[in-house]
């Protein structure tokens, strides 16, 4: 089958990390199409608009979408919004991409910097789970405003918005990502206090009662505990669920453990539509300088034709897939990466290694196949 991707670099690093991942997707022998779209911050400080004309429809249209990051320091419009989450909330919201997966996974030879130094804090073994996202309302929902503008009774309000539905939806996906996994769910919310949260919850009872079944073990734990036992006891956990903002909060934090945001892929899939990103931001402090780490990008990349092999039961690009997560295993072996984990190597490097390792074992696990 032939696919059509979409290809958003956006701004800053994802410039530079995005074409690394279209470098190793194109290693592969793969009848893939990439269409680039021009969007973002500093695409809007250009031309004045945050797409380029029918970049968005383009998404809609293709298979998936990989994009790099949006949002660039000054850029606004004159009402204080940003060009930068017009770009992603049209994407999120409007193509209604419900579930955001957040892989958490730590490999062999990968160094933290959590006080200065790089040490091997915790052992790959410890370190596999995913945190699954509600994307498309929580506190990002845009039931906002503010009253009073300037002065002392200004106000700003920001609602929680938590339905049955988005609920129901982000629940059901995350069992079923368990199901296919070690079969642990973790329900993470903050229901003591609010009543979102106890929505939240009561409804993961209710759609656990569906899944005991399959034999996936359910528990519950807040937020803020949370977020210090995934650091002390990672491998507790296979996949949580949440809700938006303590899912965007947490999965940063657990990208420590995997060695940082350099290294942090992930997906946002809905029914109809999915798109793929990594987990950081446009980072203006490293941007042109030819250092980002373009690993979480890659793995984005290969999250992205995982996702394709199962929707269309591809197995060539679940192979080519697991040729491109071998390749970054095998070159973070080998030493070759950038400096947020120690190393010295520069983005193209690293994207290299990558393509060329991939190249040979995707032909090697073809062959196998045969
Ligand atoms: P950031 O994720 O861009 O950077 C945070 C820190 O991590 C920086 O020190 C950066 O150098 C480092 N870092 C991130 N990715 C790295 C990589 N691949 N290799 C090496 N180091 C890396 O977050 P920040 O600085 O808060 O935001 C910058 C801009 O990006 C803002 O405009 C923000 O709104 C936007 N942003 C966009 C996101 C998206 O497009 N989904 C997500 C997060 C932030
Ligand atoms: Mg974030």
């Amino acid at each position: 089958m032939k696919y059509r991707i979409a290809v958003l670099p956006g701004d800053g690093i994802g410039r530079e990390v995005i074409p690394e991942a279209q470098k190793v997707i194109s290693s592969l022998s793969l009848d893939i199409e990439q269409i680039e779209v021009k969007c973002g911050s500093q695409y809007y400080s250009e031309t004045g608009t945050p797409w380029e004309k029918g970049g968005f429809e383009i998404c809609k249209e293709t298979d998936a979408i990989l994009f790099g990051a949006a949002g660039w320091p000054g850029v606004k419009y004159a009402n204080g919004e940003t060009p930068a989450s017009d770009v992603i909330f049209s994407m999120r919201f409007g193509l209604d991409l419900y579930a955001n997966v957040r892989p958490t996974k730590l490999y062999p030879n990968v160094k933290h910097k959590i006080s200065g130094k790089f040490e091997q804090v915790w052992k790959p073994e410890n370190v596999d789970f995913v945190i699954v996202r509600e994307n498309t309302e929580g506190l990002y929902s845009r039931a906002r405003g503010m009253l009073e503008r300037g002065g002392e009774k200004e106000l700003a309000i920001d609602t929680r918005v938590i339905t049955r539905k988005g609920c129901e939806r982000v629940i059901e996906f995350a069992f079923k990502l368990a199901e296919k996994r070690r079969r642990k769910i973790t329900c993470v919310d903050k229901s003591n206090v609010t009543q979102g949260c106890k929505l939240f919850r009561q409804i993961f009872f209710e759609i656990s009662k569906k899944h005991e079944v399959h034999g996936v073990s359910t528990e519950c734990a807040y937020i803020d505990a949370f977020a210090l036992s995934i650091m002390r006891e990672p491998e507790k956990y296979d996949v949580a669920v949440t809700t938006n903002m303590f899912g965007d909060i947490v999965t940063d934090l657990a990208s420590v453990l995997q060695g940082g945001l350099g290294l942090a892929p992930s997906a946002n899939i809905g029914d109809k539509h999915a798109m793929f990103e990594p987990v950081h931001g446009s980072s203006p402090d490293i941007a042109g300088k030819g250092i980002a780490n373009p690993i979480a990008a890659i793995l984005s990349a290969c999250m992205m034709l995982d996702y394709l092999s199962e929707k269309h039961s591809d197995s060539k690009l679940k192979r080519a897939s697991k040729a491109i997560e071998n390749a970054v295993v095998e070159t973070l072996s080998e030493g070759i990466c950038t400096f947020d984990i120690g190393g010295n190597s520069k983005t193209k490097e690293v994207g290299d290694s990558i393509a060329k390792k991939c190249e040979k074992l995707f032909e090697n696990l073809s062959h196998e196949q045969l």
